[in-house]
């Protein structure tokens, strides 16, 4: 019978158990390559292991939505983009940074770290080229979408109207008003809306110190290459937040005022962890999402959960990226947001670090389904140098090379990760004498810390000099910087 066919009765039962070799749902190639000068590289297909390129020609917009539990990969992944985004469109890039965990990178890559609260902030009375009315407005919207306000009304009219008082005020001399001209007006009010109003208003001024008073921070400083604005020291979720929104609603007026002829990215903007403000529709995080395409700007949502994503940017970016969902409600809110094959829902629950489920929504029909899972994403980060310098000792290691050595020289990688964190604490930069220090903290004996010095490469002479000189209260210097920098 060999190399005969034979027809054969069989169970529908048994035929699913057969393994059938079909194409594994994955879009077409054709689809998935691009020139990488015009798109982005982000890593191979799972399945078929083909290149996968980011064209913002191919798709509805340039938006991504990035979702995933902690851990899962979704700031690599941000990283990586913003990396090559810079090189291939040459565009300008603002991070809103939330927790602070871009500051390192941003300066690593040569970029500008703002830090909001520390180093400025921003007048929210601050015109910036709109109308008083078209002011009073954003401020108050932006009450009403971090504060419980639009549940009372008439406060909400007589902060409009303090607001407005504040403005005619102040116009007469030029000058902004601020916040704490609004306090002061509502406070002189007898009515019992008044002196809620002026409660909202005194408990933000209080908890915000001047951050939201003076006007330090030059917007304009926003636009230049890569910005970050750290926003993880103003002390709550809600002045975060409020924070992210008048900066937002700057850019939105920026963008505003370019239209763009081709499909060139000028801008894109970055929102990580920021669930408050891209869960409401009001936020001007929506506005970005439906009319960025047009004058050339990008938005990158990060959430851990994509219920937290208002669904006007879920179901309308035009790449989303879904890294490991552990909640089985979540991978549904998924599954029908992007209304793909049940075969998905199965493999999501198993993705590994790095692996996300990407779907792209093409600007033009195309013959298979717009999803796919990602084998990893092939990132790539600023390669940062550490040097060890001392009495004559000049030691240098790639920062990823120093953590496996300081592994294999039998410290735990908990603690190898904590001196790692250090060194990027005090800017790159720690004293022999103090890593020494901070090895015995972590109750390693003298003997082990001189066996690692030994392990990195310096000489007995250099050792000994190290410590003779930490003796004499000398610091030898340990410093990390920028390779070739
Ligand atoms: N594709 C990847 N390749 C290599 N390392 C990765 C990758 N994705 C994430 N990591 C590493 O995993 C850790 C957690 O990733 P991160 O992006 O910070 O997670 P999330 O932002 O989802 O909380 C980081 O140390 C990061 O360097
Ligand atoms: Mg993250």
């Amino acid at each position: 019978m060999c190399g005969n066919l034979a027809c054969m009765r069989m169970l529908s039962g048994q035929l699913a158990s057969r393994f059938l070799p079909s194409r594994p749902p994955e879009p077409q190639a054709q689809a998935l390559l691009s020139p990488p000068s015009k798109s982005i590289y982000i890593g191979k297909t799972k399945f078929l292991h083909i290149p996968v390129f980011w064209d913002p020609a191919k798709l509805l917009n340039p938006h991504i939505c990035v979702v995933g539990i902690t851990g899962s990969g979704k700031s690599y992944f941000v990283k990586t983009f913003i990396t090559r985004a810079r090189l291939v469109f040459l565009a300008n890039v603002l991070v809103l940074d939330w927790s602070g965990e871009y500051v390192d990178w941003v300066r690593a890559s040569g970029g500008k770290v703002i830090s909001f609260g520390k180093q400025g902030g921003i007048n929210l009375l601050d015109l910036g080229g709109l109308s008083v009315h078209q002011k009073i407005k954003q401020v108050v919207q932006s009450l009403e979408i971090l504060t419980d306000l639009s549940s009372f009304p008439s406060q909400k009219r007589i902060t409009e109207e303090a607001i407005e008082k504040a403005y005619k005020r102040r116009g007469k001399k030029g000058a902004h008003p601020t916040l704490r001209d609004v306090y002061f007006i509502l406070s002189r009010l007898k009515e019992e809306e008044a002196k809620e109003a002026a409660y909202r208003i005194k408990s933000l001024l209080l908890s915000s110190g001047d951050s939201f008073v003076v006007q330090s921070i030059r917007m304009e400083e926003l636009f230049s290459g890569l910005v970050c604005v750290d926003l993880h020291s103003l002390p709550s979720e809600n002045l975060r937040s409020l924070a992210g929104l008048a900066i937002l609603q700057f850019v939105k007026e920026k963008m505003r005022l370019h239209a763009v002829q081709e499909k060139a990215i000028r801008l894109f903007v970055v929102c990580d962890e920021a669930w408050k403000i891209a869960s409401d529709e009001r936020s001007d995080v929506v506005a970005i999402v439906r009319e960025g395409r047009k004058y050339g700007f990008s938005l990158i949502v990060a959430s851990q959960n994509p219920t937290d994503v208002h669904r006007a940017i879920f179901a309308s970016a035009g790449t989303v990226l879904a890294f490991r969902l552990t909640s089985a409600s979540e991978r549904e809110y998924l599954r029908t947001s992007l209304s793909y094959p049940d075969f998905f829902e199965r493999q999501s629950n198993l993705l590994s670090l790095g692996q996300p489920l990407v779907h792209f929504e093409f600007s033009s029909p195309q013959p298979r389904h717009g999803t796919f899972i990602l084998e990893k994403v092939e990132g790539e980060e600023p390669l940062i140098s550490v040097y060890i310098r001392g009495d004559g000792m000049i030691l240098e290691f790639e920062k990823e090379e120093l953590l496996k050595k300081l592994i294999s020289c039998g410290l735990s990688d908990k603690h190898a990760k904590l001196v790692l964190s250090e060194f990027s604490k005090h800017n790159y930069s720690l004293s022999a004498h103090q890593f020494a220090l901070l090895l015995e903290k972590f109750g390693y004996g003298r003997a082990f810390v001189i066996s690692v010095f030994r392990e990195l490469g310096a000489t007995e002479k250099e050792i000994l000099s190290v410590f003779s000189s930490a003796k004499k209260g000398s610091q030898a210097v340990v410093f990390l910087g920028k390779k070739g920098g």
